[in-house]
């Protein structure tokens, strides 16, 4: 691969030979990040780049589309298979595209929406202050409880009061099941559209391990490129119980997508769907997609045996939420990224610092376990994280200005580049790495 680039742009080339190895050398524990197949990245460095396709299958506003509307629609049918769902446009960027055509689609300026609370997990555009979506629309926010479990109590409450036009379940941090039917029954006494946005548990669904949101809700949206191992895109969905609601709902979506808010679709990208839904339909995906719940699972208990808190006790997905003391999850992310294995500092429920420097970390199990790693690996990447804890547990982020804290946190990395407890860490990452190389095929 990249035989022409090593040529061409040499500068290039290193730099994407220093990422390549970064990720072969490394464990990527990133909930939201996979490893897609050697099909599904010639699908995108395809030659599918070259066309413009503005609107779709059928309707174009340009020429020479007769073979690029057969991949769009067979993109869109294998989704629909693969969903249970009657329509389906493939054509957002990206998962915040896909969410920004909902609200087009659904709302008007100024009209109310209500989604998770960031801090509980939520994701920016569910109407997070700096978002465009609390911009333009009326935000409120619900939270989750002790149990790190949405409070449904409080959603009912809001919902009830507030009526709002749109109501959204789906989260970015949350290790718990989403209670679709539930939201369901709420959604429908206050006549609220109700979106399900399982850019995290896509693949989870897929694979038949948490249960599906189709019943219960009228759109869906979600990325490709987490759990259901595909490419950088979005994608929405209408239910049949949408369609009841509102029979228009997939003309408003395809115009909310082009002209409401993209122009010509990624046709490259929209192929490389076409290939990794066609993987995610094949047996061997249940296989996967169980094995990485089972993995979080044995992940989450090996933290837990040996102290370290998890938000909500547990997992029940993909996704782990591990407390590391009060603004010190930039702390873990950089020791754990020392030692090889990359997770994202994250804020927690009630989070007791701010989310520049929030007090917990994000960890999850689909990159890994595509690799092939089992309970046995998670044992031990579960005792490298509770060793790279101790590292930085008497530590303290200074009280002081933003620029004083990260002035002390670039510190830290320095100081801890040459340190012999995080070098030892790094060796067994390394081995495990390579005991567990980056597969080419996965069907
Ligand atoms: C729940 C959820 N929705 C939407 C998105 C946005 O996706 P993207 O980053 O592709 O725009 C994310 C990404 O993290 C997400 O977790």
């Amino acid at each position: 691969m990249y035989k022409n680039i090593e040529k061409q742009d040499p500068k290039l080339f290193g730099l994407i030979q220093k990422e390549e190895e970064r990720q072969r050398d490394g464990l990527e524990l990133i909930p939201s990040e996979n490893i897609v197949s050697k099909a599904v990245l010639e699908a995108m460095g395809s030659s599918l780049t070259n066309k413009y396709s503005e609107g779709f299958p059928g309707a174009r506003y340009y020429g020479g589309n007769e073979i690029i509307d057969k991949i769009e629609n067979l993109a869109r049918e294998r989704a629909k298979k693969l969903f249970g769902v009657p329509y389906v446009n493939v054509q957002p960027y990206s998962g915040s595209p896909a969410n920004l055509s909902v609200y087009i689609a659904t709302c008007e300026k100024g009209d109310k929406i209500m989604g998770q609370h960031l801090f509980d997990g939520g994701h920016l555009t569910h109407g997070w202050k700096s978002s465009i979506t609390a911009k333009f629309f009326n935000a409120v926010q619900y939270h989750v409880g002790e149990d790190g479990r949405i409070d449904l109590e409080e959603v009912e409450r809001m919902a009830m009061e507030e009526k709002p036009k749109l109501i959204w379940v789906g989260a970015t941090a949350y290790p718990k099941e989403f209670p679709f039917k539930e939201f369901g029954e709420i959604a429908d006494k206050v006549g609220a559209y109700l979106v399900a946005d399982i850019a995290h548990i896509a693949g989870l669904i897929v694979g038949g391990v948490h249960v599906s949101p189709v019943p219960y809700v009228d759109i869906i949206t979600t990325t490709t490129h987490k759990t259901l191992r595909g490419p950088r895109a979005g994608m929405t969905m209408v239910t049949e119980k949408g369609l009841k609601k509102d029979p228009d709902l997939p003309k408003k979506l395809d115009s909310a997508i082009m002209p409401g808010s993209q122009g010509g679709p990624h046709n490259h990208t929209i192929a490389a769907m076409a290939v990794a839904f066609d993987e995610a339909s094949k047996p061997e995906f249940k296989e996967y997609a169980k094995q990485i719940v089972k993995n979080a699972h044995a992940l989450a208990e090996r933290l837990k045996e040996n102290g370290i808190e998890l938000v909500g006790n547990g997992t029940e997905n993909h996704l782990i939420l591990a407390k590391c003391g009060k603004g010190k999850g930039a702390l873990a992310e950089i020791v754990l990224d020392e030692a090889g294995l990359t997770v994202n500092k994250n804020t927690i429920p009630q989070e007791p610092a701010s989310p520049f420097f929030p007090s917990g970390i994000r960890l999850g199990t689909p990159s890994i376990t595509t690799r092939g790693m089992k309970e046995r690996e998670m044992e031990k990447i579960g005792d490298v994280i509770v060793e790279a804890f101790e590292i930085f547990k008497d530590l303290e982020l200074p009280d002081g200005k933003g620029s004083e804290k990260r002035e002390f946190l670039k510190n830290f990395r320095e100081e801890i580049k040459g340190n012999e407890k995080v070098l030892e860490l790094r060796k067994k990452i390394l081995k495990l790495a390579k005991d567990f190389p980056i597969p080419d095929f996965f069907v």
